[in-house]
């Protein structure tokens, strides 16, 4: 079987199709090299001495892992000096990440989750990398907070890396999503899983029930209807999964459908996930793989950021049922 890598399928969509340009090509794979090192560290665990806490907040009050900071560092290290970015935005960094002065300065800006699911580190379960690029307004120009408020539709690449029992790499370019395997024995992503498809249908759905007392009544309405099964208004079973790492949930969902939420409730009113590197770029991915993502009430894809580190609720996954969640919003 002749395979692909992930450098010959950029290559063909830049030469064939100018879907992309040799900037964004040259962004893509130094994303993808960052997660090929960061999946390294990852699977080295307590023999690297990577796990455990790294002894400082983040902006959002919340304790770092000593991983969230190393997968951090490389990724800024591996993307500063290639002369295709205008500037970097990371979850754990408070403000855009300049460009030092020393380094060529590009059209892109940049992104990241370093380590989505950091609390799945220590206890060996599936964490990941999630990324999102647009397009700097000023063409290259000093990029400060201002140039990343850009909605969803407007990213031209989005991305994950999943590090689970195999590294993978799921990426869109906005034609299709495609997932790519790590070969560790030549240390590349091979394409595996062309254009992946969400199943409409699903009987398979991922919360933290833990959170059910605090659920606006539109999720109750539809966890409690799922949870009725056969005997209930849906007359079927439904099946619960929650990795609490984003990446691995979404994952699955593109492998055999189901219907991700972390909706707002009493304690988390704005929702608790990201808008820009985390919703969005699921976001596209999901919509671009047939399933559909909202906040309950909008298109995540449409919403307009106003700050780096909003915060938004996120209902995402096979279409129909996104569809029924976002109806009994409106009811
Ligand atoms: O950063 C967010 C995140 O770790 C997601 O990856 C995951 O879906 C969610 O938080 C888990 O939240 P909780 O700890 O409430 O289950």
């Amino acid at each position: 079987m002749k395979r692909i890598t992930l450098t010959q399928f950029l290559i063909e969509r830049q030469r064939g199709r100018n879907l992309i340009n040799a900037d964004l090509r040259l962004l893509i794979e130094t994303v993808a090299r960052a997660c090929k090192a960061i999946s390294t560290r990852v699977s080295k665990g307590a023999l690297a001495d990577v796990l455990g806490a790294a002894g400082t907040d983040n902006v959002q009050g919340e304790a770092q892992k000593k991983l969230d900071v190393i997968s951090n560092e490389i990724l800024l290290e591996a993307n500063e000096w290639g002369g295709n970015l205008a500037a970097l935005a990371s979850e754990e960094m408070d403000l855009p990440y300049r460009i030092p002065t020393h380094y060529p300065r590009g059209e892109y800006l940049l992104l990241f989750d370093p380590l989505d699911g950091s609390s799945n580190i220590d206890v060996n379960i599936a964490v990941g990398t999630i990324f999102s690029v647009l397009r700097c307004p000023e063409g290259g120009a000093e990029a400060d907070e201002k140039a990343f408020m850009q909605p969803g539709t407007a990213q031209v690449a989005a991305g994950f890396a999943v590090y689970g029992p195999t590294t993978q790499l799921v990426l869109t370019l906005g034609d299709g999503t495609h997932g790519f395997t790590l070969d560790r024995e030549i240390y590349t992503f091979v394409l595996t899983h062309p254009d992946l498809r969400i199943p409409e249908e699903t009987q398979e759905f991922a919360i933290n029930v833990s959170n059910m007392r605090r659920w606006e009544p539109p999720v109750k309405r539809y966890i409690d209807e799922c949870l009725a099964g056969k005997d209930g208004p849906r007359g079927k079973d439904f099946n619960m999964r929650w990795v609490a790492s984003m990446v691995a949930d979404v994952y699955r969902i593109l492998s055999r459908g189901g219907i991700f939420m972390y909706p707002r409730d009493a304690k988390n009113r704005d929702g608790r996930l990201r808008l820009m590197y985390e919703a969005n770029p699921m976001a596209l991915i999901v919509e671009q793989a047939g399933g559909a993502a909202t906040d309950g009430r909008s298109r995540i894809l449409e919403l307009q950021p106003q700050k780096l580190h909003q915060r938004v609720a996120v209902i995402l996954g096979s279409k129909n049922e996104v569809e029924r969640v976002t109806s009994y919003h409106a009811a």
